[in-house]
């Protein structure tokens, strides 16, 4: 792979990036490596090859390499990424987030995030292929044709950095960049994950019920607000009845004998308190 060094004075960049973009750190490809990460295609403007020599011992990363294929921005991450990664283990590898190798710059222009995520991604890329879990392409769902970003990373970025608009998704996978016409399905996922989930809208306690609707409103907090957290904890509800104010439940799967259990029913019961009425009791039937 050949690498190309685009101008880098039209972005205001750290003393650290031209540093690292004038005398990179780790460039090349290990003979022999133990692994091989490869993320991003000349066709869509920047590419990285990470190659790693892997202790079997000790599981520590005793040496990286990069070559890629961008900007200052892109040789930079790559570089500051080789010197995060060395001298420690795979899992303590896998730790370190885009934010990380961002920070090491001392910063980067927020169009240029995507840099940083191209980093993280050539490293799992290696120790999925290393450890042999790699999944099949077909299981990835493409959202972003010209730049060929999965759902799947617009989610995983989107909630690491806490990115809540288009233009930020952008900054950080490029996917919208090009024709735009995946937008909308970038504005789905967005709203999928900061609207429709915990950080929702508060929903507030209606004045006046008659029974029929209280039963109706207990049954959708259960459904809506309290399964969702508790099957996220491996457990579950049932409904078991519902007698004026009492709210008769029973716990299932992770929460049966758990010591927590009075602490989850005291939940259970503060949630239906907010959301339906300041009378509802709940015991387990
Ligand atoms: S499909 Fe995403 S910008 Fe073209």
């Amino acid at each position: 792979m050949t690498m190309v060094y685009y101008r880098s004075t039209m972005w205001d960049y750290t003393k650290k990036v031209k540093e690292l973009f004038l005398k990179p750190k780790n460039v090349g490809e290990i003979e022999n490596p133990d692994a091989v990460g490869e993320v991003g295609s000349m066709i869509c403007g920047d590419a990285l090859r990470l190659t790693l020599k892997i202790d079997k011992e000790t599981n520590k990363i005793r040496d990286a390499k990069f070559q890629t294929f961008g900007c200052a921005s892109a040789i930079a991450s790559s570089s500051a990424l080789t010197e995060l990664i060395k001298g420690k283990t795979l899992d303590e590898a896998l730790k370190i987030t885009n934010q990380d190798i961002a920070k090491y710059l001392g910063g980067l222009p927020k169009e240029k995030m995507h840099c940083s995520v191209m980093g993280t991604e050539a490293l799992e890329d290696a120790i999925v292929n290393f450890r042999g879990e790699k999944k099949p392409e077909a299981e990835e769902k493409i959202v972003c044709e010209c730049f060929e970003v999965s759902e799947e990373k617009i989610r995983k970025v989107a909630i690491e950095n806490h990115l809540t608009t288009v233009e930020e998704i952008t900054n950080y996978t490029k996917a919208g960049g090009g024709c735009g016409s995946c937008i909308p399905v970038i504005e789905a996922i967005l709203r999928d994950i900061w609207f429709v989930k915990p950080i929702t809208e508060k929903p507030t306690r209606p004045k006046k019920l008659t029974n029929l609707q209280k039963i109706a409103l207990i049954q959708d907090v259960i459904e809506k607000e309290i399964r969702p957290r508790l099957q996220a904890d491996g457990g579950d509800i049932e409904l078991i009845d519902i007698e004026g104010n009492k709210v008769v439940i029973g716990l299932r799967g992770m929460c049966v004998g758990c010591l927590m259990g009075d602490v989850t029913v005291k939940g259970i019961e503060d949630k239906l308190k907010e959301l339906v009425s300041e009378d509802i009791t709940v015991e387990v039937g």
